[in-house]
C-alpha cells in the first residue's frame, strides 16, 4: 500500500498513531499533577522501563498535560556528559520568564532571578542575558554538582513560591534521568522534599531506564519516600493489536488475526518494535487485509531496520572489549544473567571485569536488577549480537576468547 498514507511511526520519540494501554499511569499522573497544583502533598513519578518502550512519548504526553492544566513545564533530557546545571538554566529562564507575564507580586520573582543567577555564577553556563562563569581549567566535576546542590533547592523554590502566588505549579519533566550523576540526582531531590515540605506546588516526573529506583535510592536514602516509580513495559497481545488494528481502520484496511499473532509473537509487545512491523507491514500488503504472509515478509526488512537505526547506533559506541561482554551475555540467553556465569564464558575473572560491567552500566547498555544479576537495557539486543558477532563461541577452560 502507498508508503505516503503509512500510519505508523517507528522511531525513537515518534508520536505514535495511538498510544495505547497507558491510561493507569497517565491517569495517574495527571491527578498527581492537579494535586500538586492545589498544593496538597504528591509523591512524583519515576517512570522506568526498558529501550524504545515508551517512556520520551509518555512523558512529551504528560507534558502537554500538564500544559492543559496551565502548569509551567519544564522539560529536559540529561545526557552523559552535561552537568544538571547546564541542562537545567535554559528551562528555568523560560519558566521565570513566563511567570513574569502571569499577573502576581515581583517579590517572589525577584527572588527567583537572584537564585538563577546564583546558579549560572558557579556553573560556567551562558543563557541569553546572563554569561557568568567560572574557568573550566579550574573547575571540576565535584566542584560544579556541589554549586547545583546548594543553589538549585532555593532556586525551585522561588519559582514555586511565584508559582503559587499565580495559581499555578511548576511541573519538570526530565528524560533519560539515570545518566544524571549523583550529586544532581541529589540537587533535584531535594528541591523536590524541600518544596514538598513548604506545600510549595512543583512536581518531578523522570523517565530512566530499570536502574534508576536504586540511583535514587543512592543519591537520596528517603527518596522511595517522595517518588513512585511506574513501570512502562511491553504491550499487551490486546493493546498491540490495538497499536497496530485501529491506526489503519480509518484507510479501511485491517490486519487479520493470524497477522496480529505473528507480529505480537516476533514484537513481544515492545512499542518501538511494533511500530516497525506494523510499518513494514503496511508498505508490502496489497491491502485492505494485511495478512500474515505480508507480515512474514516484513519481517525481514523491519529486523534489518532495527538493526541499521535501533541497535546499531547503540553498539557503534562501544569499545571492542564492551562489545564482547555482551557478546558474551548473549551466549548464554536473554533475560537475567550471573555477572559470575557471564565471566566464566569470557574464561576470566569476575573482578577484572567489574570496570567493563560498570562502563557499560553507565552507557545504558545493561543495568543490575538486583545483587549479582545483570540484563540488558534493549530488548532483543541479545538476539542482535549474535547476529553482528556470529562467530563467537564462549570460553572452553584455559582459553579465553
Ligand atoms: N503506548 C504505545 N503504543 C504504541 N506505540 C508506542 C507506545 N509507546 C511508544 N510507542 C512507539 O514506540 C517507539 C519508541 O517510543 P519511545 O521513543 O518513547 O521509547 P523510549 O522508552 O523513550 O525509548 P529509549 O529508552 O530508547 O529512549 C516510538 O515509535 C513510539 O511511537
Ligand atoms: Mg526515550
Amino acid at each position: 500500500m502507498d508508503p505516503i498514507d503509512n500510519p505508523f511511526s517507528p522511531g525513537a520519540g515518534a508520536p505514535p498513531p495511538e498510544l495505547v494501554g497507558r491510561d493507569d499511569i497517565l491517569n495517574q499522573t495527571t491527578t498527581g499533577i492537579a494535586r500538586t497544583k492545589a498544593c496538597r502533598s504528591e509523591r512524583s513519578r519515576l517512570l522506568t522501563g526498558l529501550r524504545g518502550v515508551g517512556k520520551t512519548v509518555l512523558l512529551n504526553k504528560i507534558a502537554w498535560i500538564a500544559r492543559q492544566q496551565e502548569c509551567i513545564t519544564l522539560q529536559m533530557e540529561a545526557r552523559e556528559c552535561q552537568s544538571l546545571a547546564e541542562m537545567i538554566a535554559p528551562a528555568v529562564e523560560e519558566a521565570l520568564n513566563s511567570l513574569d507575564k502571569i499577573r502576581g507580586t515581583k517579590d517572589a520573582l525577584a527572588k527567583g532571578w537572584k537564585t538563577f543567577k546564583a546558579l549560572l555564577g558557579g556553573a560556567r553556563i551562558r543563557v541569553s542575558e546572563f554569561e557568568v562563569g567560572f574557568d573550566p581549567t579550574e573547575g571540576n566535576e565535584s566542584r560544579g554538582a556541589s554549586v547545583v546542590e546548594s543553589t538549585l533547592p532555593p532556586l525551585i523554590e522561588a519559582a514555586a513560591e511565584a508559582a503559587k502566588e499565580r495559581n499555578t505549579s511548576i511541573v519538570i519533566l526530565v528524560d533519560e534521568m539515570q545518566y544524571l550523576d549523583i550529586p544532581s540526582l541529589r540537587a533535584l531531590i531535594f528541591s523536590l522534599h524541600n518544596t514538598q515540605q513548604k506545600q510549595l506546588p512543583f512536581y518531578l516526573v523522570g523517565a530512566g531506564l530499570p536502574n534508576l529506583p536504586g540511583l535514587a535510592a543512592e543519591a537520596v536514602s528517603y527518596a522511595e519516600r517522595l517518588f513512585l516509580y511506574p513501570v512502562v513495559g511491553p504491550l499487551s497481545q490486546s493493546d498491540t493489536e490495538k497499536a497496530l488494528q485501529d491506526p489503519v481502520q480509518k484507510y479501511n484496511v485491517h490486519f487479520e488475526q493470524e497477522a496480529l499473532d505473528e507480529i505480537f509473537r516476533q514484537t513481544q509487545g515492545y512499542p518501538y518494535f511494533v511500530q516497525e512491523w506494523g510499518s513494514q507491514s503496511w508498505n508490502l500488503s496489497m491491502g485492505p487485509t494485511i495478512t500474515k504472509s505480508d507480515v512474514r515478509k516484513a519481517t525481514l526488512y523491519a529486523t534489518s531496520q532495527l538493526d541499521e537505526r535501533f541497535f546499531r547506533a547503540r553498539i557503534d559506541r562501544l569499545t571492542p572489549s564492551e562489545k564482547t561482554y555482551l557478546r558474551a551475555m548473549s551466549h548464554i540467553g536473554p533475560g537475567q544473567l550471573r555477572t559470575g556465569d557471564i565471566s566464566k564464558v569470557l574464561g576470566r575473572r569476575s573482578g577484572d571485569l567489574g570496570p567493563t560491567r560498570d562502563k557499560l552500566i553507565k552507557k545504558g547498555m545493561i543495568y543490575s536488577p538486583s545483587h549479582g544479576l545483570l540484563a540488558f537495557t534493549v530488548p532483543l539486543f541479545d538476539e542482535y549480537m549474535k547476529r553482528v558477532m556470529p562467530e563467537f563461541a564462549g570460553s572452553t577452560p584455559g582459553h579465553a576468547p
